[in-house]
């Protein structure tokens, strides 16, 4: 987070003091984050730039905590450069960033849509962001492209349309930005501990882990979300719900209310938020579809049923729902029968390796 050998005893104490208060630590614990950064600086370095975000996957990774933030970046990597939570700024923060790609071999995460329509967006000490993300790309050992807008484009990217940006992938193709290892680590905002399974993964393996056809590690994107879901008996039972406030309906299927599950390859229902305590459809919100190349726009209106479940047309709003199948409901017919996703990507086949 520093290249604080090279800085002032007074300074790098500072950025100690504004590194411990982020971490929710008292002042007295500012030696103590001192003596971890000075280990820290020997770990692998991680480069995290900020394009067109809302920032929420960094607020999602500051509340990693599994492990926590602290061991995260005091113990297991060395994040050097991270324009919103580094404290240092101007000259000094440059300074990290250059020292660092001039070290090579660094991690490069990219958060946010690339800027595309004006160049004057993201600019930071007056150059285009594109141009950094270059620079940074160019000796990166592995770029990690975290949340939805870095990975396929996101809300920039398709609004308004035809869209502010683009995601890393795409500007690796169209030779924006060097080829290098990319690993896409999709939803909105990304899961801190898919984030940090991935870092950690490629620093034992120095290299990606196995991905499907569009760069999302296997090991988190591997299964549909309907397949998982708490509610998927009641799909299977024709109950959908209606009615938000009904009571009845409280816990049923809510394909009819625009849920994107049966669309979407993630492992939400088991990984949930907050430290396990939830996740969306288990508080009643659909699913949005947020970790698929379609999203947001292939995915809107959000909460209206914007595509078929391929073979299975679901007619009736209710307790009763008639379900026009070439042949029945049983097994594992939903996860071979859709194959919907739309648009950027195209379509997933069998078994998530899409
Ligand atoms: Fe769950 Fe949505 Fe599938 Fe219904 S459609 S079972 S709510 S994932
Ligand atoms: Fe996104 Fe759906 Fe998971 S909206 S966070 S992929 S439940």
């Amino acid at each position: 987070m520093t290249s604080f050998r090279n800085i002032s005893r007074r300074d790098f104490l500072k950025f100690c003091a504004g590194t411990a208060s982020l971490l929710g630590l008292s002042e007295a614990a500012v030696p103590r984050v001192a003596r971890a950064l000075e280990g820290a600086a020997k770990k692998p370095p991680v480069i995290w730039l900020e394009g067109q975000d809302c920032a929420g996957c960094t607020i999602s990774f500051i509340n990693s905590s599994n492990p926590g933030t602290a061991e995260l970046v005091l113990d297991t990597i060395s994040v050097r450069y991270h324009e919103t939570i580094m404290a240092a700024a101007g000259h000094l923060s440059e300074k990290a960033l250059q020292d660092t790609i001039k070290e090579g071999g660094y991690v490069l995460v990219v958060e946010g849509s690339i800027p595309t329509v004006d160049p004057r967006f993201c600019q930071i000490a007056g150059r285009n962001f594109v141009d950094i993300v270059k620079e940074a790309a160019g000796n990166a050992g592995a770029v990690i492209a975290i949340g939805s807008c870095a990975t396929y484009g996101g809300i920039p990217g398709d609004c308004p349309p035809p869209g502010t940006g683009m995601g890393v992938g795409e500007a690796m193709d169209k030779g924006l930005i060097p080829k290098k290892p990319l690993i896409n680590v999709p939803t909105c905002p990304a899961h801190p501990e898919r984030f940090v399974g991935t870092v950690v993964y490629y620093l034992l393996y120095k290299q990606p882990p196995p991905m499907d056809k569009i760069g999302r590690p296997l090991m988190f994107y591997d299964k549909l979300i309907h397949d998982n879901c708490e509610r998927r008996g009641h799909f299977e039972n024709g109950e959908f719900l209606s009615d938000w406030n009904s009571f009845e309906q409280r816990n049923w299927c809510m394909y009819l209310k625009g849920c994107k599950g049966p669309f979407t390859y993630a492992d939400c229902p088991k990984r949930r938020w907050s430290d396990g305590l939830n996740w969306c459809i288990g508080c009643s919100s659909v699913c949005q579809g947020c970790s698929e190349p379609t999203f947001y726009t292939g995915m809107a209106p959000l909460y209206d049923k914007t595509q078929e479940i391929r073979g299975y047309r679901v007619e009736t709003i209710g307790a009763v729902a008639t379900g026009i199948v070439a042949v029945g409901l049983a097994g594992h017919f939903i996860g071979q029968a859709m194959t919907g996703r739309l648009g950027k990507g195209g379509p997933p086949e069998e078994g998530g390796d899409n």
